[in-house]
């Protein structure tokens, strides 16, 4: 396994704040690694300086390196539209366009100016049958994205995050809005994904992080505590406020 992302000693201040207190951590390509901790901790704030999606918040400081494929993607020279396809963010609520479903999927190929309609048919269907929603939308690619369910869209959104042939796959609480049903859909669609791409999941849910993720990250107000094999964390935790964490005693 290799490392495809790693930071190293990583601190973000919003304001004064320090919001993330030097965290080293390394992800390896083909992984799921699940992020957890209490809220407030910093879970969303480091995922997001993964892809740079910090910089769009005002009067945030970063310090420390996140090198991604041997670049440092806080040097000037990054071209954050392009890092942006490479590392793609799903979030908590699904975030659909108010286009049809096609295209929410052709969205990110167009801008880079993909005009060929067998091309683009193409990756609607390989999109949407990679994020296991084929089934439920091929029969209405023209209709408004907006009419689907919550799980249909957030799939929908996954897809259109694999239609630019991503490296890695961040998502926040990409779940928690979503039933169990749709939520059992995504999270064997993700062990599907691995194969292909490296994906870093925030979340709330100990069994979902248990079932799904090799490694698992536990954050506490902007320090990671422990980082191991999944199975290791939650059998045998190195730390105490990990066991505590893990067995319910806060957060
Ligand atoms: N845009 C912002 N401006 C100022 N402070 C922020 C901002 N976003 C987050 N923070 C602060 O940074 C800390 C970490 O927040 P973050 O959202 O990363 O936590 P989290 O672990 O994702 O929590 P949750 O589980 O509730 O989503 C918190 O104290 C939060 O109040
Ligand atoms: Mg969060």
């Amino acid at each position: 396994m290799s490392e495809i992302i790693t930071s190293k000693d990583l601190h973000l201040y919003y304001g004064k704040k320090e919001a993330l207190k030097g965290i080293d951590l390394s992800f390896n390509e083909n992984e799921i690694t699940a992020m957890i901790g209490p809220s407030g901790c910093g879970k969303s704030t480091y995922l997001r300086c993964l892809n740079r999606m910090n910089d769009l918040i005002p009067d945030v400081t970063i310090t420390g390196s996140v090198v991604y494929k041997d670049k440092d993607i806080y040097s000037p020279k990054t071209d954050t539209v392009d890092l942006r396809k490479q590392i793609g963010m799903v979030f908590q609520q699904p975030n659909p366009f108010p286009f049809s479903i096609y295209e929410n999927i052709v969205y990110g190929l167009k801008l880079k100016g993909e005009k060929d309609k067998v091309k683009l048919d193409q990756v609607v269907e390989e999109s949407l049958k990679a994020a296991s929603v084929w089934n439920d939308v091929k029969d209405k690619l023209h209709e408004s994205a907006l009419s689907l369910s919550g799980g249909q869209q957030q799939r929908v959104c996954i897809a259109r995050v694999l239609a630019v042939n991503p490296e890695i796959i961040l998502m926040d609480e990409p779940t928690s809005a979503l039933d169990p049903v749709s939520t059992g859909k995504i999270e064997n669609m993700l062990l599907e994904l691995k194969e292909r791409y490296t994906i870093i999941i925030v979340t709330h849910n100990m069994s979902q992080a248990s079932r799904i993720s090799d490694k698992t990250a536990f954050f506490l107000q902007g320090e990671l505590i422990e980082f191991d094999k999944t199975k290791k964390i939650f059998l045998d935790p190195a730390k105490q406020e990990t066991e505590d964490y893990i067995s319910g005693k806060f957060g």
